[in-house]
């Protein structure tokens, strides 16, 4: 008898891997993001990261698979100092009622659409997941009102013909499995994003909570000139051909697929 188990994962995010659910009233809120503590944190781009939640609720956000004992990316522990200064933002990452791994907010410094192609990269969501549990995305809760940026999310790195733009207003609010789509925001402006990311376990709380905020992947591509689209992909394949360049000049393989971020 064979026994194919496999992940629990969301029908909402079948189809296309992403919803955005209803946009969230984050002008009511205080700027939280502001007053809790960051550290530095190589992501995609020229980020900090501030955790709510951590491996062991300390402040510093290494993948959960990197402490030990190893583990997946469940089961985070909040930090007391953190969650005192950021209420609001706790309450929201633990509404649906999912189980939280890491929870933090990403400061990201302006980038432009080429950039954001550059930076395209899968989260390695599910390392040491067991098979047949909750497959575990993420929450994007964008915090400022970046009216010029949007969400990148490809299906292929290199490949354009499926690229989903995703408009960051303050309080716009994405589901993804990272794991699967390229993301990486491209972000205008002279200030730096704030966005609440979270990783959920997919499950029967994930659902409701999709549901109840009505997610969905019917929602219109940001429109950006063809040239800049064009001139973005190009510079993405020179950026790519140049690192791959100057690591076989190193005696290197490229190793872009996962990130720790
Ligand atoms: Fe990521």
């Amino acid at each position: 008898m064979i026994h194919i188990m496999g992940y629990i994962k969301s029908d909402a995010l079948r189809e296309t891997g992403f919803v955005v659910l209803d946009q969230y009233d984050q002008e009511a809120d205080p700027k939280e993001w502001l007053d809790i503590e960051y550290v530095d944190w190589k992501s995609s781009g020229d980020t900090r990261f501030a955790p709510l939640a951590s491996a062991f609720g300390e402040i510093e956000c290494n993948g959960f698979w990197n402490h030990k004992p190893p583990r997946t990316d469940k089961d985070g522990v909040f930090i007391p100092s953190q969650v005192e200064k950021a209420p609001n933002l706790t309450r929201r990452a633990q509404e649906p009622g999912a189980n939280i791994g890491r929870c933090r907010v990403i400061e990201l410094q302006p980038n432009t659409y080429a950039d954001a192609l550059y930076n395209l990269h899968q989260d390695d969501n599910n390392r040491l997941n067991p098979d047949g549990t909750g497959w575990v995305v993420r929450g994007f809760f964008n915090l400022t009102d970046d009216k010029d940026s949007y969400f990148v999310l490809r299906e292929n790195r290199t490949d354009p013909s499926v690229e989903y733009r995703i408009a960051l207003p303050a309080g716009a609010q994405l589901i993804v499995d990272t794991q699967r789509l390229w993301h990486a925001a491209a972000h205008y402006g002279s200030e730096p994003r704030y966005c609440l990311i979270t990783s959920w376990t997919s499950g029967p709380e994930l659902d409701a909570y999709i549901e109840k905020y009505h997610g969905t992947s019917q929602v219109p591509n940001v429109e950006v000139p063809q040239d800049v689209l064009d001139a973005g992909q190009a510079e993405q394949s020179r950026r790519i051909a140049a690192r791959a360049a100057a690591l076989a000049a190193r005696g290197q393989a490229d190793q872009t697929a996962m990130s720790e971020a």
